[in-house]
């Protein structure tokens, strides 16, 4: 979800501006995935590199999360959403990650998808971890479908389509383990003004691809 910053000043607005409208189009999404039979969608939310900003953008941006999550209760359960988080969630402020836990389990039911919070996460400190467990285990030798065991959420399947807005090609470090066969799909839209259309061109753009995982 990139580009609410670049959003915001395009519109003439402060920063926090365009992380508001980047939240509401965050559940939007949700929603539109949730209506085209999508059953997990993950979003990267906040990464271990976000700490580097001003610390009053992250406080923003964490007051927001708890306020979107808090507002869109009722809507989710509703809708069917289960809300998850991948990340170092207990490394956070005991109130959010208290805020987090509480989500997950209140909404862990939901059948219609899984609207997964990529939160506090990097995906090398997610290799990272997983390694330190697999010692920890006095594991010395590991194959691929062990070593996904010690990943954060080992049951939700590798992504199909990777999207990332707001013209930058790059990963930044997200889900590394998991994208190894994802199809990569960039735009220059920004995240707040991603529209269904752009998802549907996205998802359109996808079914066009020959997935070939190494094979012919
Ligand atoms: C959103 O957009 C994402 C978060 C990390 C919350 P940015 O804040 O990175 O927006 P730009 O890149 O400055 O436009
Ligand atoms: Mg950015």
């Amino acid at each position: 979800m990139d580009g609410n910053g670049r959003w915001a000043q395009r519109n003439g607005l402060p920063r926090i501006e365009g992380h508001r409208r980047g939240a509401q189009k965050a559940e939007e999404i949700v929603e539109w995935c949730a209506e085209l039979g999508i059953k997990y969608v993950t979003l990267y939310t906040f990464s271990t590199e976000n700490w580097k900003r001003p610390e009053e953008e992250v406080k923003f941006l964490f007051s927001l999360l708890v306020q979107m999550l808090h507002e869109k209760f009722n809507r989710m359960m509703e809708q069917g959403v289960r809300i998850r988080f991948c990340g170092l969630v207990n490394q956070l402020p005991l109130e959010i990650a208290n805020v987090c836990r509480d989500f997950e389990q209140k909404t862990k039911d939901n059948q219609k998808i899984q609207a997964i919070l990529a939160l506090n996460y990097g995906g090398r400190r997610e290799i990272i971890d997983a390694i330190n467990k697999v010692i920890q285990n006095n594991i010395n030798q590991i194959d691929e479908n062990t070593f996904r065991n010690y990943l954060y959420l080992p049951d939700v399947p590798d992504p199909d389509l990777v999207i990332r807005t707001s013209g930058e090609l790059r990963i930044s470090n997200f889900l590394l383990w998991q994208i190894a066969y994802s199809e990569l799909y960039f735009t220059e839209v920004l995240w707040p003004d991603f529209s269904k259309e752009d998802l549907l061109k996205a998802i359109e753009n996808f079914e066009n691809r020959h997935r070939r995982f190494g094979g012919l």
